[in-house]
């Protein structure tokens, strides 16, 4: 039997998650949008790209929360994007009404579920949604270093000529202004870009990764990036559904790891069939330490003032 996942959201991310996680054959998908027809006709025109690259996943769109029924996983990109001059945090209030309404419709009826929130601000997204699933932390993950990391990544292989193949980074924290790029963990064929690359290059790369979403939006005007968070996605997916014990760097609810306790913050931790087997702690120096905490000081914030009445 296939699996099926279902995307709650049928815009620029959720209808790319929905394509790529087809065309990676992870599993029938259902798109849904309380858009009409909006996720009935990216479905279907989908779909019929499917003899041509020749995979056999269904895609259906819907506006029928019954439709999503058992679903292995569950990815929330439903909310308003952020549009030029707004920060993720302007998104608050709106998004955070919209992800409690999809999360609480959609795991009445796909109860096991684990649930990937994309939705932004994304940490205090993963909290909403969590309260309003009331889920375990293991089945409540975030969506966010992969692709502040690939981010990175893709900056450091434009900086030093290489394939992105060859790199790799290590993104802790919030996905917002504060996240915390670690260059000493940041490598190039295993060689760490602090060996590789002089301080203000490397400093640029930091600055770059950070202000990474907002220079897609400034950008595209209207809108904010797709492509590398539909893959960010993508990967989770298939980290999950094919038991891959992958460490990755995703929004976890910390009980006491780093230092932390009951907020998200993006660290990196090890997926399979059973969402997040453990977070994976490695030492950080003191001034790490303190933009991590930072970081997530900026997150809680924000959750405190989530009114109890609405999750
Ligand atoms: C970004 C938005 C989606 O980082 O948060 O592109």
């Amino acid at each position: 039997m296939r699996n099926k996942l279902t995307v709650i959201g049928a815009g620029h991310v959720g209808e790319t998650v929905a394509f790529n996680c087809a065309r990676l054959e992870l599993g029938d998908v259902v798109l849904l949008d309380v858009l009409e027809g909006v996720p009935q006709g990216k479905a279907l025109d989908s779909w019929e790209s499917t003899p041509i690259f020749g995979f056999d996943s269904n895609i259906l769109g819907t506006n029928d929360y019954a439709d999503t029924a058992d679903s292995q996983i569950i990815v929330i990109t439903a909310g308003l994007p952020r549009k030029p001059g707004m920060s993720r945090d302007d998104l608050f209030f709106k998004n955070l009404e919209i992800v409690e309404s999809c999360v609480t419709q959609a795991t009445e009826v796909s109860p096991e579920a684990i649930l990937i929130v994309v939705t932004n601000p994304l940490d205090v997204m993963c909290e909403v949604a969590r309260r309003a699933s009331g889920f375990p932390r293991n089945r409540v993950i975030g969506m966010a270093g992969i692709l502040d990391s690939a981010r990175m990544r893709a900056f450091i292989a434009m900086e030093l000529g290489v394939s992105v193949e060859n790199t790799h980074a290590f993104v802790l924290g919030g996905h917002g202004d504060s996240m915390v790029p670690l260059p000493r963990f940041s490598t190039v064929a295993g060689i760490p870009i602090t060996k590789l690359l002089p301080e203000d290059k490397i400093n640029a790369i930091v600055e770059r990764t950070r202000k990474g979403g907002g220079e897609i939006v400034a950008l595209l005007k209207t809108g904010s990036a797709y492509y590398a968070p539909a893959l960010a996605v993508a990967e989770m997916v298939e980290a999950i559904l094919k038991d891959k014990h992958k460490i990755l760097p995703c929004a976890a609810y910390l009980e006491g790891e780093y230092g932390l306790t009951e907020t998200f913050a993006g660290v990196p931790i090890q997926l399979g069939r059973e969402g997040m087997e453990k977070v994976v702690e490695i030492a950080l120096t003191d001034e790490e330490r303190e933009a991590l905490h930072q970081s997530a000081g900026a997150v809680k914030e924000w959750v405190d003032k989530i009114p109890a009445a609405t999750v």
